[in-house]
């Protein structure tokens, strides 16, 4: 069994960070998602890997590199256009062969893990078994229409009057039999080549595909909302580790990681809280649900339930709540006397200040 995790595509609601990054990249709990996404792949016993990548796809491999960090092997497959989830298994059709595999989105987080659905793949073995998810707006998703028996009558894609409440959440496991589907459908009307239709045509040939309801906690980090809360649910999970420095005038309280070579100077923490390698904190308060990336720089500041990613650095600034910082961005203060706000700001980027 292969795994092949799909890590292309424009990002266009992950603007302004997917301009220049894989939003597969952007961390949560300094973690990427691709890596928690590898991660569950490899508790399944699953050793190749074959990653889709678009442009930004060096970035990803220098991060992953080989796999062999994470007891993976991983091969890099170049798209060159995003022409939809079925060119990508047809892109990959050299590398999986003959084998079976389970195709993941690389943006889509199932931190309780996918192993009953792989047992149950493994023991019925029908020719496509699905990950579903009940979502309060089926609309944004594919469908899965099921009898009974788990049996899936129908799929259709981002259906206006949807049959059903229960979405594809981006693992999708296939015998070789997809190979033949995606071979014989025709792009879409959003000129993509869908994996709903692919696996549609294994339906309506006669072939079995079942599903398995996942009811875990999933997002698709597609968006900036989206990327937090799965950042704080994330960050439920850690246990403190001070590996880094706290001088005897700061307080650490609840669950707080600190990395190694961190310095944490006259300033409060409130976990959950994970502070990133060579990172320094002064003289600022750091609240629940934040991720400090690694060799950041926060002075004078309150930050919490946010994101900052590696290399930023905050001045000054004494109410940040749900924001998400780029790599290697900065935010601070004025002289003293300056009326303005001074803002040098990314295309597509979005800013609220306080009413
Ligand atoms: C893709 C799939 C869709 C699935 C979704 C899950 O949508 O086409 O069937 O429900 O991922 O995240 P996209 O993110 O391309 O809109």
């Amino acid at each position: 069994m292969k795994a092949l995790v799909l890590s292309g595509g424009s990002g266009t609601r992950l603007r302004p960070f997917s301009y220049s990054m894989p939003k597969q990249l952007i961390p949560i709990a300094n973690k990427p998602v691709l890596e928690h996404v590898l991660e569950n792949i490899r508790d399944l016993g699953i050793v190749d890997v074959g990653v889709i990548v678009g442009d930004l796809g060096p970035q990803i491999a220098e991060v992953m590199g080989d796999g062999s960090r994470l007891g993976l092997r991983i091969a890099y497959i170049q798209q060159s256009e995003p022409l939809g989830l079925a060119h990508c298994v047809r892109l990959a059709q050299p590398f999986l062969g003959a084998d079976d595999f389970v195709m993941y989105l690389g943006d889509n987080m199932l931190p309780d893990g996918i192993a009953d659905m792989d047992r149950t793949f493994r023991t019925e073995r029908s020719a496509a078994h699905l990950a579903v998810h009940k979502v309060p707006d089926p609309r944004m998703f594919g469908v899965a229409e099921l009898d009974d028996a788990r049996r899936v009558r129908r799929v259709v894609e981002k259906p206006r009057q949807p049959l059903s409440d229960l979405a594809l959440i981006g693992v999708y496991f296939f015998t070789p039999a997809i190979h033949r589907a995606v071979d014989a459908i025709t792009p879409s009307t959003r000129g993509e080549l869908e994996i709903t239709d692919a696996i549609q045509w294994l339906i309506s040939n006669g072939h079995d595909v079942t599903a398995s309801e996942y009811t875990g906690y999933w997002k698709d980090t597609g968006r900036t909302d989206d990327v937090l809360d799965c950042n704080r649910r994330q960050l439920e999970q850690i246990r403190s580790d001070t590996a880094g420095e706290v001088d005897a005038a700061s307080v650490l309280a609840g669950q707080v990681i600190v990395e190694a070579g961190a310095r944490v100077i006259r300033s409060r923490v409130d976990g959950p809280v994970v502070i990133g390698a060579g990172t320094v904190i002064e003289d600022s308060h750091i609240g629940p649900g934040t991720s400090i990336g690694r060799e950041c720089a926060v002075h004078d500041t309150v930050v919490t339930d946010s994101i900052v990613l590696d290399g930023a650095s905050i001045r000054g600034v004494p109410g940040l709540r749900g924001s998400l910082i780029g790599r290697g961005a900065t935010i601070g203060v004025g002289r003293p006397g300056d009326t303005h706000h001074r803002l040098v700001v990314g295309d597509h980027t979005r800013i609220v200040v306080a009413a």
